[in-house]
């Protein structure tokens, strides 16, 4: 009887605890942590734990997730880290996106007939960008963290050393890319004596340990001039590429003031250029807010949700890029004036075709495989960051004995205006190859801020990550109840303006859904997979937290 009561007790605990940990009801901290993998997330729990704040906890993640993640992000790669401090209320964006060495030229893009080289942004020495990801872990930590930054890499390098059993995405992925790995330069350190490996398989990365640990001893320099940069140097031009010591040794961050603007009362907070990401959801959200609101997957809803999607895309195409380096005209691009005669261009019934765009009267000139950590800690510090280094496994170019596997970001540059990237996007001269530029980027970690509290939230999914965290967006604000589960568990939809097409996920969308769309004039491509992995975190006005991790995805959400 007493054991049966006891039992009973205990059940419902364990039950509650359980509710709490799987439904994103809000809990009891008023701290939390969502990454797409939980060796990163511990590692910022037990960071935070250790007096760490929101700062150190992200630097602590995410150097854990390039090594558990060699696939998506890493030292070799770069990222935004979008940063609120609650002390002074300051937001900043910390710029360590990857550069272009100074030394790149057309013939590595083009052959002797002006024909763009397959593959030359993609593989090999021409791929690789400089890596701003450790400029931007010291950074963080030195400027905003609390904790020395040794503390907060010891839990990567000990996983690099140690090694780590690798999950079903890993073997899934690298199973995907075998032959890449075999074929590349240091890659066989990622397979299993040379075929990829099963789940489980212990990972041990002696070599990048041994970097983390320099850089953890030196800092920042370790990595950029020295032994390492050498032989960064060494294997990038030894595939092709044309870096120099200086381009390594120049590298730098750069603190810029995150696109702030306001929807439907809410505060939203989002990544600047060279991140498209921001721009995007101002023009998108924008155009949404002239017609009624709606739920983000109601097919009546839906229609506007893409035709605001194209319209933004062909801004990005049109018009975007690194605005250090050419002017981009933002404040006209976001101007609600303008947005609300892009949106004016929205027939409620009917699809745009994309080729249409061009005959607008919309020009602002008229007057003329990536990873993410959403954070908060209890003082409401807050850290959204997306890492990457491009496309599954970067170039394919682990640099000498330093374990550090190089990005292919060079992609997000715009070869040639009809030549599409990996994911689809075209651009113009303003997101043209040139030496130090950066590379526009999708990666959009970012703030909404409202009566009831913050939300904190980013993915990967290349150009895809825009439509993510609108949807995101639009069901936070929509739905009366917050429940970031369900938010992360969306069925996805997505448009760029080219292909013109509306792309959608395989669950999810009934036939009805696909009928009204297809009846407007929509193409609807159904893609293979899921797409994307958003982490997200809220916290209440009253400080209580929520967390969640994509189902999508193998990650894992503390609160
Ligand atoms: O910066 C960008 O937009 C891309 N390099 C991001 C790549 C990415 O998200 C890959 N994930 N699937």
């Amino acid at each position: 009887m007493y054991c049966a009561g006891i039992c009973r007790f205990l059940s419902a605990i364990l039950l509650l605890a359980w509710v709490c940990w799987t439904s994103g009801a809000v809990a009891q901290h008023t701290a939390a942590i969502a990454t797409a993998h939980p060796l990163a997330t511990q590692a910022g729990q037990a960071i935070l734990k250790q007096g760490g704040n929101a700062f150190d906890a992200a630097v602590a993640a995410a150097a854990v997730l390039g090594v558990v993640e060699p696939y998506s992000s890493g030292i070799g790669g770069g990222g935004f880290w979008l940063l609120h401090r609650a002390s002074d209320g300051r937001e900043v964006m910390v710029d360590a996106r990857e550069t272009a060495p100074a030394g790149v030229r057309r013939e590595h893009y083009f052959d002797a007939s002006g024909r763009p080289i397959p593959g030359a942004t993609r593989q090999g020495g021409t791929a690789v960008a400089i890596p701003g990801a450790v400029a931007g872990l010291t950074h963080v930590a030195e400027r905003y963290g609390k904790l020395p930054l040794a503390r907060s890499l010891e839990p990567a390098i000990q996983h690099a050393r140690e090694g780590f059993p690798v999950d079903a995405r890993y073997a899934q992925i690298a199973a995907l890319r075998e032959r890449f790995l075999q074929k590349g330069t240091g890659t066989a350190i990622f397979l299993d004596q040379g075929r990829a490996p099963q789940a489980g398989f212990l990972l041990r990365q002696p070599q990048l340990a041994a970097t983390l640990e320099r850089i953890a001893r030196e800092g920042a320099s370790a990595f950029y001039s020295g032994r390492v940069a050498e032989a960064m140097v060494a294997a990038v031009n030894q595939a092709g590429g044309a870096w120099q010591l200086s381009d390594l040794e120049s590298y730098r961050v750069v603190e810029r003031p995150p696109l702030r603007f306001i929807y439907r009362g809410a505060t939203i907070t989002a990544a600047a250029l060279p991140s498209a990401g921001g721009i995007a959801l101002a023009q998108t959200l924008g155009m949404l807010e002239r017609f009624p609101t709606g739920a983000p997957g109601d097919a009546r809803y839906a229609h506007f949700v893409v035709e605001a999607l194209r319209r933004a895309f062909y801004d990005r195409a049109r018009y975007l890029g690194d605005s250090d380096f050419s002017p981009v005209p933002v404040a006209r691009l976001i101007d609600p004036n303008r947005v609300g005669r892009l949106a004016e261009t929205i027939d409620p019934g009917r699809a745009t075709p994309s080729d249409a765009l061009e005959r607008m009267p919309v020009n602002p000139h008229e007057a003329r495989n990536t990873t993410h950590i959403s954070v908060i800690d209890d003082a409401g510090n807050r850290v959204a960051a997306t890492l990457t280094i491009n496309l599954l496994f970067g170039a394919g170019i682990v640099a000498g004995d330093t374990g550090v596997l190089l990005n292919n970001e060079m992609d997000d540059f715009t070869v040639a205006e009809a030549v599409p990237n990996a994911f689809l996007l075209q651009g113009a001269q303003a997101n043209a190859i040139e030496p130090r530029k950066r590379p526009l980027s999708s990666m959009t970690p970012t703030f909404v801020e409202d009566a009831r509290g913050v939300l904190v939230l980013g993915a990967p999914g290349g150009s895809r990550i825009v439509s993510q965290i609108l949807l995101a967006i639009l069901d936070y604000l929509h739905a009366r109840e917050i429940d970031v589960k369900r938010i992360a568990a969306l069925p996805r939809y997505h448009h760029q303006y080219w292909p013109d097409r509306i792309e959608i996920e395989p669950e999810g969308f009934s036939a009805e859904w696909r009928e009204a769309l297809a009846q407007k004039g929509h193409a609807i491509h159904v893609v293979k997979r899921r797409w994307g992995n958003l982490q997200l975190v809220f916290k209440a006005r009253d400080g209580k937290t929520a967390a969640a991790s994509d189902l999508r995805g193998e990650g894992l959400a503390w609160y």
